[in-house]
């Protein structure tokens, strides 16, 4: 992390481990209030799902990383044998970022999604493997 949120920490927000239901947590980083927050949920089949966004302003400054690795580590704990997660091919900061972590494109949901605007957009499939 900049020496500008070196002193930031990432906190577990949430655990839950209800019967019945997949276990599951949250991470924040607080600055003034949340800057950065991910969940990360563990399917019955092993793999854990994650989403995350940092606050503009407080993105290029660690946040992200250090929310991954607080993800990747507790999925670890949990039992994942893997992590997985959805971009869009545009998303450079977020391809990037999960690359660096050590996750690999798997391949493409292809003109999957239709957005706002009407077009029919791809999403990038990557998984980081614990096994
Ligand atoms: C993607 C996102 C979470 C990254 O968080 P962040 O706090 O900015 O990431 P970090 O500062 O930890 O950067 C880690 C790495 O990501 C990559 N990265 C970050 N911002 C980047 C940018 N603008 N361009 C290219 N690579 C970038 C770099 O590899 C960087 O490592 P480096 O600093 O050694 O170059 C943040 O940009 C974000 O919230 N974006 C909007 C929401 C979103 O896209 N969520 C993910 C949906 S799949």
């Amino acid at each position: 992390m900049s020496a500008e949120t070196s002193a930031l920490m990432v906190a577990e927000t949430f655990t839950l481990m209800l019967a019945g239901a997949a276990p599951s947590a949250g991470f924040a980083v607080a600055g003034p209030g949340v800057v950065g927050h991910i969940s990360v949920v563990l399917e019955p089949y092993g793999v854990a799902d994650i989403g995350m966004l940092v606050t503009e302003g407080w993105r290029g400054k660690g946040v992200g990383t250090a929310l991954l690795e607080a993800a990747i580590a507790w999925a670890r704990a949990a039992g994942a044998h893997k992590l997985a997660l959805e971009a869009w091919p545009d998303n450079t900061p977020a391809l990037q970022l999960y690359r660096k972590a050590g996750f690999v494109e798997e391949g493409r949901k292809v003109r999957h999604y239709r957005r706002s605007n009407g077009e029919l957009w791809d999403s990038v499939l990557m998984g980081l493997r614990l096994d």
